[in-house]
């Protein structure tokens, strides 16, 4: 029996896309499944300012292939620096959907972000004001905290102080990895919500570690114990609102990954959708996937569901790319170490 699903046409709420070469490789890994993503600012150097993110806009359509339909949802780097008045130009002008706030140090290009959250006050307190989410790295960077606890203890000392004394702040836990994580975001009202990838659905902290070193599953934060993933597993196919998909697809050429201090990120925009239906299903949730990839998204930031659709369907053994070859060097794909018969048809 053939079996099939039908979806409206899914968004990647948390995407990394790059620049200049890596750009153009990688967009297409995007645009072909993806009707929108929101664009990650970490950019050397970041997407600071209105202005910035207009030019980073006007690159990524011009990587656009002909004929392929994408957009790009910009995203303000935060800094200490940020004028809240340039942040309300940047959301009156409609290109850009949220604020990103990096702890400093906490993963790739974030020592622009935020030191001490005091400086940055101004700014979250207009977002407050107009409607404007926040989309929170949420790990503390305090050398002396196991980077394993790192988000449920950013959570306690950062994130609850900060949402108690800038009420209406809307926020977007970016790809949570814990159980503390998801009770959090579970709790809190219609301005909370988080991002769940792909890969932390599908590897825990031995498919990094066990049998060797394996750097195309290191990313940040850093995927925890079984009891965490089984936890994202249960949220993400729960269909409850406050859950939904952000890859956070993030490329690095090979010769980053297979490093002595290699780079984290894992590559996940060419099968994302394959092998959300394999967990999907697995999870006998196959009728929550539109929520998790299609629907809550859209919700949370206030904008139409797409109205194209997406047609997954059941198979043979699911065949990609191994690695996409792009003119900045080879992007390794996710593997997720087991056989995918899920194929996005068309
Ligand atoms: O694994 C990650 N890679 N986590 C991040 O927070 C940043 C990202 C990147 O930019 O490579
Ligand atoms: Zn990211």
């Amino acid at each position: 029996m053939t079996q099939s699903i039908t979806l409206p046409r899914p968004d990647d709420w948390h995407l990394h896309l790059r620049d200049g070469a890596m750009l153009q490789g990688v967009l297409p890994e995007t645009a072909r499944h993806f009707a929108r993503a929101i664009i990650m600012p970490n950019l050397v150097p970041p997407v600071v300012t209105l202005a910035d993110a207009q030019a980073y806009h006007g690159r990524i359509m011009a990587a656009l292939p002909k004929g392929m339909h994408f957009e790009p949802l910009m995203v303000l780097y935060l800094t200490e620096g940020t004028d809240p008045a340039d942040v309300a130009a940047a959301h009156a002008s409609g290109l850009v959907k949220a604020v990103k706030l990096y702890p400093a140090g906490a993963t790739t290009n974030s020592h622009g972000g935020v030191r001490d959250i005091d400086k940055v006050r101004g700014v979250l307190e207009k977002m407050a004001e107009i409607g404007l989410p926040l989309c929170v790295h949420g790990e503390v960077t305090t050398p002396e905290v196991d980077i394993f606890d790192r988000e449920a203890v950013f959570i306690d000392t950062v994130l609850d102080p900060l949402r108690r004394s800038i009420p209406g702040l809307r926020v977007v836990m970016e790809h949570i990895t814990t159980e503390q994580g998801v009770a959090y975001a579970r709790a809190g009202g219609d301005d909370l919500a988080a991002t769940i990838t792909t890969h932390h659905l599908i590897i825990n902290r031995n498919h990094i570690l066990a049998g060797g070193i394996k750097p195309h599953y290191y990313c940040l934060p850093v995927a925890k114990r079984e009891q965490h993933r089984l936890a994202l597993r249960a949220a993400a196919t729960s269909g409850e609102p406050r859950f939904f998909l952000g890859t956070d697809s993030a490329p690095h050429v090979d010769a980053l990954k297979e490093h002595a201090c290699g780079c984290a990120g894992c590559f996940t925009a060419t099968n994302t959708m394959p092998l959300l239906a394999h967990v999907f299903e697995e999870e006998g949730a196959l009728d929550k996937l539109e929520h998790f990839a299609a629907r809550n998204g859209p919700a949370f930031y206030r904008l139409p569901v797409n109205k194209t659709t997406m047609t997954l369907t059941k198979g043979a053994a699911a065949q990609w790319p191994d690695k996409i070859l792009t003119e900045a060097g080879p992007v390794t794909v996710f593997n997720p170490g087991f056989p995918v018969h899920w194929h996005v048809e068309g």
